[in-house]
């Protein structure tokens, strides 16, 4: 049954060679929202490994923008709240930033400094990891909060990027690997 849904996410991932910018295979994942079979097998399957791995936590935070598309649906399956972790200058009120490089551009995160209280745990969620530096930004922020980071989790890994060791010592969790 994992199996079947593993199969049904997989499938539903689009390549675009040289998008953005040459060299670079872009995972699309609009057909996976587009089929809702496909889309709730990913919320089933990321579900599953949180409520086996994670008995006790606070919060969801999701990365802007993709993260958004999972974060919150997510959070409600698991009966916890969910947090924003936005592109910098979209946030009210206080907030801490950290800069980053991605696969294909530089950019800044951003958090509401209230968003989470020291000590309390976070589980952190995007689409996909590449480098890995947009999740190592947001574990940064959460560091900044005193939060504590309990894993990032991803539908896509790009492992040739090599991104789960750009964001040690945190434990990463994805779906679908390409190598
Ligand atoms: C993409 C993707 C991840 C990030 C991964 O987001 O959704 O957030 O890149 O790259 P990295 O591991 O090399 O940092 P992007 O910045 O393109 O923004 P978007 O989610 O708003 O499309
Ligand atoms: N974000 C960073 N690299 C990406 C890729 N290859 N495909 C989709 N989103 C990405």
């Amino acid at each position: 049954e994992q199996e079947r849904k593993w199969a049904l996410v997989r499938g539903r991932i689009r390549d675009f060679p040289d998008f953005p910018s040459p060299g670079v295979l872009f995972r699309d994942i609009a057909p996976l929202l587009k089929d809702p079979l496909a889309f709730s097998a990913a919320i089933d399957l990321l579900e599953a490994h949180v409520r086996a791995s994670h008995p006790k936590f606070d919060y969801i935070a999701g990365l802007d923008s993709r993260g958004f598309l999972f974060g919150p649906v997510l959070a409600q399956r698991l009966g916890v709240g969910f947090v924003l972790i936005r592109k910098k200058g979209k946030l009210p009120g206080l907030t801490e930033s950290v800069s980053y490089t991605l696969e294909y551009g530089q950019a800044e995160l951003e958090v509401q400094s209230d968003a989470v209280r020291p000590g309390q745990k976070v589980i952190l969620i995007d689409d996909l990891l590449a480098t890995g530096g947009t999740m190592r930004a947001a574990c940064q922020l959460m560091r900044k909060l005193e939060a504590e980071v309990v894993e990032c989790l991803v539908l896509i890994e790009l492992k040739f990027l090599k991104g789960a060791d750009l964001i040690k010592p945190f434990p990463l969790h994805s779906l679908v690997q390409y190598e």
